[in-house]
């Protein structure tokens, strides 16, 4: 055993600790495991309701890259906890499981490999190292897998017990940012769930979906407008939960006007807008960092970039009388605030509401096309369109 390799693991421990979005957190925990036992794929899967929940997948062999942590897909899958799956027999045991083949697992054993997801993309699972993750009271919150180890040339081989020991002491470590994560996580929606109270279209789905949609939009567009690696994993991480928060806002908007089961009339309308500054009071006192993007996003989030938004400029959110001000205008307005604009239009064109049908696919995209350099900042909508796919998976994941 090399220390060098267990004093890596403590710097990437610190590095992961400021982390509080559960699915970056996820998907870091899984990369930087996947590099201590360099290990070419690998999958993460949280308990929930009784059912190991799979999280996300990377795979450098299917999506190339090693550096670009997002090489996950989003996908919908649960398997039972009990001990036919090879994750499942892992969180039952809370025991570390190493498999040299999953293709020749002995018949005695009770688990066997799943190889659908392996039929699906043609890939080859060999060795795959399974641990659980199991919290400070003993109870396991989830598992990881690692999958495919390989020497320096490039070829599969089996995992090590040292392997085993380095994953585990990772993962014991790991599981208390997880937790902190999933408490933050818990403790924002339940913050949208009391604004859900109030206007039952805005769904826990909605919001998860604008917060995913909100982060493939930024990596792609940060990427694009040379903002390096470090700086987007730490921002997107924000932006999710920000995003999340764009309309909470609505709590204070009255039931009449946020239950109409019609269209507006004028003066609801111009009502409805405040949602806007109402969400950004909510987020004016205090200074951590996801509350300042929180305030930008709530406030900004109707702005359009042609100038014909609202609630435009307003000088102080506090102010007992408020009017709205001239829409702010192209780069006036955060760019996080514009990649929501366009994340939430696209999720409200998309689904049902009170006061409309979904609209087809093509109808929405056509759209949004069309309000480029409108409604929308045209770099945003060419960022969207690049990660369409992805786009379209957080609908069908979230849905
Ligand atoms: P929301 O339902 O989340 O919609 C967000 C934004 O998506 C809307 O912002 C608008 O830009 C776009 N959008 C939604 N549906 C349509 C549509 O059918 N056609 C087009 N072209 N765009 C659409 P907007 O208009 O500022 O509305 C803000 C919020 O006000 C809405 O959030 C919704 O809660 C409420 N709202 C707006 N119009 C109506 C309405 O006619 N009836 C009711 N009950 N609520 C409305
Ligand atoms: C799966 O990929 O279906 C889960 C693998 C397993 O733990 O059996
Ligand atoms: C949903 O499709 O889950 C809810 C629709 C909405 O966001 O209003
Ligand atoms: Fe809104
Ligand atoms: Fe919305």
């Amino acid at each position: 055993m090399e220390d060098s390799k267990i004093i890596e693991i403590l710097r990437i421990l610190e590095n992961i600790s400021h982390i509080k979005d559960i699915d970056t957190l996820l998907e870091q925990v899984l990369l930087e495991a996947r590099k201590i036992v360099n290990a070419e794929a690998g999958s993460v899967f949280l308990i929930k309701k009784n059912y190991l929940s799979f999280e996300y997948v990377q795979n450098d062999f299917l999506h190339g890259d090693y550096e670009n942590s997002s090489d996950y897909m989003y996908t919908k899958k649960k398997i039972p906890v009990d001990n036919k799956s090879i994750a499942g027999y892992a969180a039952l045991t809370k025991k570390s499981l190493i498999i040299d083949d999953v293709y020749n697992i002995s018949i005695n054993k009770p688990y066997s490999f799943n190889s659908r997801f392996d039929k699906l993309s043609n890939y080859i699972t060999k060795s795959v190292l399974t641990v659980p993750l199991i919290n400070n009271r003993e109870k396991v919150i989830g598992v990881f897998q690692i999958i495919n180890a390989k020497d320096k040339n490039g070829k599969v081989i089996s995992f090590t017990e040292d392997d085993s020991f380095l994953a585990d002491l990772f993962a014991k470590q790991a599981v208390i940012a997880i937790e902190k994560a999933i408490m933050t996580r818990e403790i924002i929606l339940r913050m949208i769930s009391i604004a859900e109270l109030r206007d039952p279209q805005e769904t826990g789905a909605h919001v998860n979906r604008v917060g995913a949609y909100s982060v493939e939009i930024y990596k792609h567009w940060a990427k694009k407008n040379g903002i390096t690696e470090k700086v987007i994993n730490y921002n997107k991480d924000i932006l999710r939960i920000a995003a999340m928060l764009h309309d909470v806002g609505k709590v204070a908007i009255s039931d009449s006007i946020l239950k109409k089961k019609g269209k507006l009339s004028e003066t609801e309308y111009e009502e409805m807008k405040f949602h806007t500054i109402y969400g950004a009071r909510l987020f004016s006192n205090s200074g951590s960092e996801w509350d300042d993007m929180a305030r930008e996003i709530s406030l900004n989030h109707h702005e359009k970039w042609d100038g014909n938004g609202y609630p435009g400029c307003i000088n102080d959110l506090k102010c007992e009388e408020l009017n709205l001000g001239n829409g702010k205008k192209g780069d006036d307005i955060p760019i996080y605030a514009r990649i929501v604009a366009l994340a939430d239009v696209f999720d409200a064109l998309m689904s049902q509401r009170w006061y409309k049908e979904p609209w087809p696919e093509k109808k929405v995209f056509d759209f949004i096309h069309e309000e480029s350099g409108k409604h929308f900042d045209p770099s945003v909508v060419e960022s969207f369109i690049q990660v369409k796919d992805r786009i379209i998976s957080i609908w069908g994941k979230f849905n």
